[in-house]
């Protein structure tokens, strides 16, 4: 550990920076209803273009300064990070930054089958793949009419078979789309490691047309679950997880909840996320980030991009899913950034 890691920022809140998310691109092959619906997200959409978008050498030398300030864990996002060319060689590049410990990648798994070995190699860490259901019209009409789940089963099949120790499954529940899909989930991965864990359908961005109603509440799913089989709560793995770990009785496995929603976690939260663009947001529901991209091309040094990460990290005092029934009007009117410029 050098000087400045000794001395590494914490927030109002007293949480430190350990972890970040970076979105290689904002584009996605799918249209999720919960994320970015054909409707809203249509052909004339104004994706970020190439010049737009950092390069991987500008990636790099923003992470070798967020690891000095504390950042261990990186998670690749998008849109759909495997449409971003050559990824395996920003995970091998990532490996090399003193202080990264881990690295992982969240992906809807079309094009992982394709792509999982050469990540292994490059020495990406984990996957957790999106899998909303296995009944082909349901995981279309989830994510606007595209390709079956059958592909995403042979990326997570691929993964193993690439070496991959570490693979959970993501299902976003809507009441209305796919609570049928929960049991015969969890039955294809019981038993096999795979983690699958069950998110709370959430209010991000402005366009997917959140209904209160068309949350489970992860009271409900587990009451739901424990009529098919026993499962019993286990600690966390470390502080900051973001879903509670429930595991079979019967040794079948574990199974995760995360319930932005029932039981807000913004205490620990010790996330930010880069945009492809490069704006630096605090929080998943955060109105504006800070643009560092112009820091990388206008001269500044690495020293001052470190002091302006420092600054924006001390500043920080957001806790949106703990406030965000607190009647502060104002504040949900706002513009919030899509989940799909953020990566979750
Ligand atoms: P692990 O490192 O495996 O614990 O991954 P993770 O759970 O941090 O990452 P993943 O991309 O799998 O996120 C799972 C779900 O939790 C996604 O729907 C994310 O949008 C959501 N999520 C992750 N971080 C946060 C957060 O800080 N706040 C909220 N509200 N949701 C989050
Ligand atoms: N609510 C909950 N989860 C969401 N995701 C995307 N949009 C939402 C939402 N509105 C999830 C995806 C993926 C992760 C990156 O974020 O399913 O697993
Ligand atoms: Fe694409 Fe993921 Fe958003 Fe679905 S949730 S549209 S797969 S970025
Ligand atoms: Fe962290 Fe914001 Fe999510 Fe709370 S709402 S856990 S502060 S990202």
């Amino acid at each position: 550990m050098d000087q400045e890691q000794l001395d590494a920022p914490t927030d109002q809140l007293n949480r430190p920076m350990r972890d970040l998310r970076l979105s290689v691109i904002d584009r996605c092959n799918f249209r999720c209803t919960y994320c970015m619906p054909a409707d809203e997200v249509g052909p004339d959409f104004p994706w970020l273009g190439k010049p737009e978008r950092l390069s991987f050498d500008e990636m790099i030398r923003l992470v070798r300064q967020f690891s000095k300030l504390g950042v261990e864990k990186i998670r690749l996002t998008g849109g759909e990070p495997l449409l971003r060319k050559d990824l395996a060689s920003l995970v091998r590049e990532l490996n090399k930054v003193p202080g990264i410990r881990d690295i992982a990648m969240t992906t809807n798994g079309v094009l992982l089958a394709r792509h999982a070995e050469e990540l292994r190699r490059a020495g990406l860490d984990r996957v957790t793949v999106s899998l909303d259901a296995l009944s082909e019209n349901v995981f279309r009409e989830m994510n606007g009419g595209f390709d079956s789940p059958s592909q995403v089963l042979e990326g997570v099949a691929a993964a193993k078979r690439a070496g991959f120790q570490h693979i959970k499954v993501n299902t976003v529940v809507r009441r209305d789309m796919n609570l049928g899909e929960v049991v015969p989930i969890l039955e294809e991965f019981r038993g096999s490691r795979v983690v699958v864990r069950f998110i709370e359908y959430m209010d991000v961005g402005n366009v997917n047309h959140w209904e209160r109603g068309q949350v489970v509440p992860t009271a409900e799913l587990i009451q739901f679950i424990s009529n098919h089989w026993n499962i019993e709560p286990v600690a966390k793995h470390y502080l900051g997880e973001v879903a509670d770990r429930y595991h079979y009785a019967d040794g079948g496995g574990e199974i995760g909840f995360v319930s932005s929603i029932s039981q807000p976690f913004c205490r620990p939260c010790n996330r930010s996320r880069l945009s492809a663009d490069g704006k630096l947001y605090t929080c998943l529901f955060a109105t504006e980030g800070t643009d560092l991209r112009s820091l990388l091309r206008d001269g500044s040094t690495d020293e001052e991009i470190n002091g302006v990460l420092r600054d924006v990290w001390s500043d920080r005092n957001d806790q949106y899913s703990q406030t965000r029934w607190g009647g502060d009007v104002k504040k949900e009117q706002k513009h919030k950034i899509e989940m799909f410029y953020i990566g979750g």
